[in-house]
């Protein structure tokens, strides 16, 4: 592993203070009460988290321990019965809130629906007993493909109450992805549409499926749910397929919360590591639904007046746990919108903010990048007085977005939450509380309270101020991700042995190179494995080049990020022909075609460059570093000495 290859040049200055009037009314209020409320946590983490769980969660059972920390094996809460579909839904019924706005949708033709909690609830129920109907038990793994509808919400949560593991996949991979993560997880029934709105098209989900189920390639799967959304015509097939609406009808809505326990599984969400295919996180239920309620509740400072809208989408861990579990089990109203910026309505995200008069928005740096190309026009046309917090996440913000983002979104009034975390964190890590936390653009500013975060070197010592390493976490947290869904080796390996043990104090390893300024502020700069971030989300390199190489044409690929104004980083791809294949325009088109089908539009290469020879290391590793220098077009700076052959570089070069 090298030194982060981001050097941190970037110097920002300029700080902005929570205004009064603001404080005044937030959670957590100033910087000194943040400040006591870490050092406690700090000082026992453990006894903080819990009680925290007593007083902000419902259990069928209190804990016998809070902490089992058997490094790298954290339990937390063991022995505590809980269910978070419980917490998110059946207790708000017996509050006010019973008949309060529990998620707000709208599509992306402009329909929209709104469910209250005693609604969200009753469906919930319904298609939990659906579940049980399809011999779905405690245990069994569900897979989600599903556009940004309410079902998709309904879903985890079914499956949640009567403790199957959901596992979803983003509605925009392909087939062949869904089939990988299917048969991973050796899902047992799988949750569809028909099809989904996107940017103007039908995405035809139900086809997708039926590809990926194909020759009974997922021989687990028994049967498919299928949600009616589009009205498109699909094929059903007997016996396998079943419509949503029909088993609906019959479903009894009573449907009591399973207690599971504290350590049961809740959900597995598949990432990209820099090797292999992708890994399967597993999450369980006690420690994630306390880590993401309280996350939600003191970084949004969130009220019961509060409109809470993130724009992910719920295929991503940022979906699972601040479109749906955090929010829901705060009983606040989250907002979640099917459609995307698109040509016919570049405008739509700002539509949505007035017509719903959304407080909370919270969304990613490609976006905002996104926004500020399109003008400022559109936002300026639209009333959105009724915003009163911003948030970021998914890669580092440049200080330009977030300046732009304060000012002509936040109108210079709404304080920016930069929140740093991973799908392996389950929640947020580093992040300001908005009422608290002076902000830099830029800096995800400091860790949650009960975060005991580091910048080290590889020897895990930690580095001085403003000296670039390793982002590390000393502390077991509740809602760290478990295992690696069926091969606990690969997840020891990733995350814990990077970084030796000291005085066998174990550390979690990130994978981002980062800094700490002289106030402590964390800069994150980025991913020091061969991991590219496209619109903020991890691919592999791995995976893209395995997509490559399945093509008759390919004989070997190597693929690379290269920075992007819009998506932080575009795909670039080396490829090496079979000998019978010539270069040209209409194989580059054929390769990147290639890529989408197997992975998805969002890995698809926007550069593909013949060569006849990748730069190696003499042990044969293709050295990506210097394809990186070459595909952004910059000189060679680092070291080059293990290169096998130097000609290589100067051929490449020619031929960009
Ligand atoms: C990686 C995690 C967590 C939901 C979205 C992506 C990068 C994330 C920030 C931030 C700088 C960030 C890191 C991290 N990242 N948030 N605020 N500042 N970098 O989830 O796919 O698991 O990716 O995204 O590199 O390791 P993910």
């Amino acid at each position: 592993m090298s030194q982060p290859t981001i050097e941190s040049i970037l110097q920002e200055k300029r700080t902005f203070s929570p205004n009064a009037e603001f404080s005044r009314d937030a959670r957590i209020q100033s910087i000194e009460e943040y400040q006591k409320i870490y050092d406690r946590a700090a000082a026992d983490p453990a006894a903080f988290w819990a009680e925290l769980a007593e007083r902000e969660l419902h259990w069928f059972e209190k804990w016998d321990t809070i902490l089992d920390w058997q490094p790298p094996v954290a339990k937390w809460f063991v022995g505590g019965k809980i269910n978070i579909s419980y917490n998110c839904l059946d207790r708000h019924l017996t509050t006010w809130r019973k008949n309060k706005a529990a998620l707000i949708w709208e599509g992306e033709p402009g329909d929209s629906r709104t469910l209250t909690y005693a609604q969200l609830h009753r469906e919930v129920c319904q298609m939990a007993n659906v579940l049980k109907q399809l011999g779905v038990t405690k245990g069994d793994r569900v897979g989600l493909y599903m556009p940004m509808i309410p079902e998709a919400a309904i879903a985890m949560l079914a499956c949640a109450r009567i403790g199957a593991v959901h596992s979803v996949v983003f509605g925009g991979f392909s087939a062949e992805a869904l089939r990988d993560r299917l048969s991973d997880g050796e899902a047992k029934l799988v949750i569809t549409a028909d099809g989904g709105y996107r940017k103007d098209a039908i995405v035809s989900l139900k086809a997708q499926v039926d590809k990926a189920l194909a020759n009974d390639a997922v021989p687990s799967v028994t049967n498919v749910l299928v949600v009616k959304r589009t009205g498109e015509a699909i094929d059903m097939e007997s016996g396998r397929d079943r419509w949503w609406h029909d088993l609906q009808q019959t479903a009894s809505a009573d449907c009591p919360a399973e207690p599971m326990d504290s350590e049961d599984m809740l959900f597995i969400l598949y990432t990209s590591g820099s090797t292999g295919k992708p890994k399967g996180v597993v999450h369980t239920t006690g420690g994630y639904n306390l880590y993401t309620h309280m996350t939600t509740q003191w970084t949004f400072d969130l009220k019961d007046t509060d409109v809470y809208w993130c724009t992910a989408d719920v295929g991503w861990i940022t979906g699972h746990s601040y479109i749906v579990y955090g929010p829901l089990s705060n009983g606040a109203t989250s907002l979640m919108y099917e459609g995307v910026p698109r040509p016919s309505n570049p405008g739509c995200f700002w539509d949505v903010v007035e017509k719903y008069g959304v407080t909370i928005f919270y969304t990613a740096p490609t976006a905002i990048r996104a926004f500020i190309k399109m003008g400022e026009a559109l936002p300026k046309a639209r009333d959105l007085s009724s915003l009163r917090i911003l948030g970021t996440v998914g890669e580092p913000i440049n200080p330009e977005a977030w300046m732009w983002y304060h000012q002509v979104i936040g109108g210079e009034r709404c304080p920016i939450v930069d929140t740093w975390w991973q799908t392996e964190t389950g929640g947020f890590m580093l992040t300001p509380l908005p009422g608290a936390t002076p902000t830099k653009p830029g800096s995800a500013t400091l860790p949650f309270p009960g975060i005991i975060a580091d910048v080290v070197d590889l020897d895990g010592n930690s580095v001085g101020d403003n000296e670039g390493g390793y982002l590390v976490v000393k502390h077991p947290w509740p809602s760290m991700m478990r295992t690696v869904y069926g091969d606990f080796d690969r997840f020891r390996r990733s995350y814990w042995e990077h970084i030796p043990p000291k005085d066998g104090k174990y550390v979690y390893f990130a994978g981002d190179g980062a800094r700490r300024d002289e106030d402590g502020y964390f800069w994150v700069m980025g991913r020091v494995d061969d991991v590219i971030s496209v619109s903020g989300h991890r691919l592999g390199t791995m995976e893209i080049e395995s997509a490559l190489v399945s093509h008759p044409a390919v004989a070997e690929a190597a693929v690379v990020g290269k920075p992007d104004d819009l998506k932080g980083e575009s795909v670039v791809a080396f490829i090496i022909l079979e000998s019978n294949y010539t270069a040209g325009e209409e194989l580059e088109k054929t390769l990147k075609q290639h890529v989408v089908s197997e992975i998805g539009a969002i890995a698809r290469p926007g550069d593909i460059r013949f060569s006849d020879d990748l730069p190696k290391t003499r042990s044969g590793k293709i050295m990506r570093r210097l394809l990186r220098n070459l595909a952004a077009g910059e000189e060679i700076t680092g070291d080059t000495s293990t290169l096998q052959d130097r000609s290589v570089l100067d051929k490449l070069r020619e031929g960009a």
